[in-house]
């Protein structure tokens, strides 16, 4: 699963270029995913440049959900969890364990607002970062992780390399107009070889992937509705965050990021 890999900085030039220009189509497809990340192999051993990437490759290629590894071990899957209705699963999870606006250890409130589903959920306060397998607005046990969310999951690891991802932590995010989220690493899990799944779900947003230390320099990528970012070995604790939306956006942007996290 190494064909963009590490020593091949001129492909992952290439796709850091076309992926703006492919997105859309991208994430307006309901195709399936293929089976295998075919097309961006055919793409680096043919060193196809954006601008001739339409005319050479095969149009069912193009317009399926195909993993594309962005760097080692990081994983987009365009698309993937089109046909998932997740937000009738999110809206069910708020009604009994709300979004809230946690704040951070420096004391400051994030503009994200959060819950969480499944056996373990990640929270924020003033005191530091936990996961707690109870809510503490409620005292209640967070809500159960619903089946399709556990399946996408479970699939979109499995697709990229990784087929005994057992999530057991769902963290739902919500962005309001200018809600961001700043570089930070997912350092809080007890099991460093489990990767993470993060899925883009409604309105769409700037994702921001640095390097192993805080200053490397960062790349954004805009992720769409349905796409599933997925990363882990040597890629793991990556520094990540997502671009405040635009002031003016009136669309909610979710992402539920899976992590096995107990
Ligand atoms: C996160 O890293 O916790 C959020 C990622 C995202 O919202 O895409
Ligand atoms: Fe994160």
């Amino acid at each position: 699963m190494a064909f963009a890999g590490r020593n091949s900085h001129h492909g992952n030039r290439d796709f850091w270029s076309f992926r703006s220009s492919m997105t859309a189509r991208l994430s307006s497809s309901r195709l399936r995913p293929l089976p295998q990340p075919q097309c961006l192999q055919i793409l680096a051993s043919h060193r196809i440049k954006p601008k001739t990437l339409f005319e050479n490759v095969p149009h069912q290629m193009l317009f399926s959900s195909v993993p594309l590894q962005l760097a080692p071990d990081i994983w987009l899957l365009a698309g993937f969890a089109a046909g998932y209705d997740l937000l009738e699963s999110i809206h069910a999870v708020a009604g009994s364990a709300g979004f809230r606006h946690c704040v951070v250890p420096g004391g400051k409130r994030m503009s994200v607002a959060m819950t969480n589903c499944g056996q373990l959920g990640w929270v924020s306060s003033s005191s530091g970062y936990a996961y707690l397998p109870y809510d503490p607005l409620t005292q209640l046990a967070w809500p159960a992780m619903p089946a399709i969310f556990k399946k996408l999951a479970i699939e979109a690891a499995k697709t990229v390399g990784w087929p005994n991802f057992k999530p057991d932590s769902c963290l739902i995010n919500r962005y309001e107009a200018g809600a961001g989220m700043g570089l930070h690493q997912d350092r809080d899990e007890r099991d460093l070889s489990a990767p993470i799944v993060s899925v883009s779900v409604n309105a769409s947003a700037k994702f921001m992937i640095g390097g192993l230390r805080r200053d490397e320099p960062v790349k954004s990528i805009e992720l769409h509705d349905s796409d599933v970012m997925v990363w882990g070995g040597r890629s793991r604790l990556i520094f990540h965050g997502v671009r405040p939306l635009p002031k003016n956006q009136s669309a909610l942007r979710y992402n539920l990021t899976f992590r096995q996290a107990g």
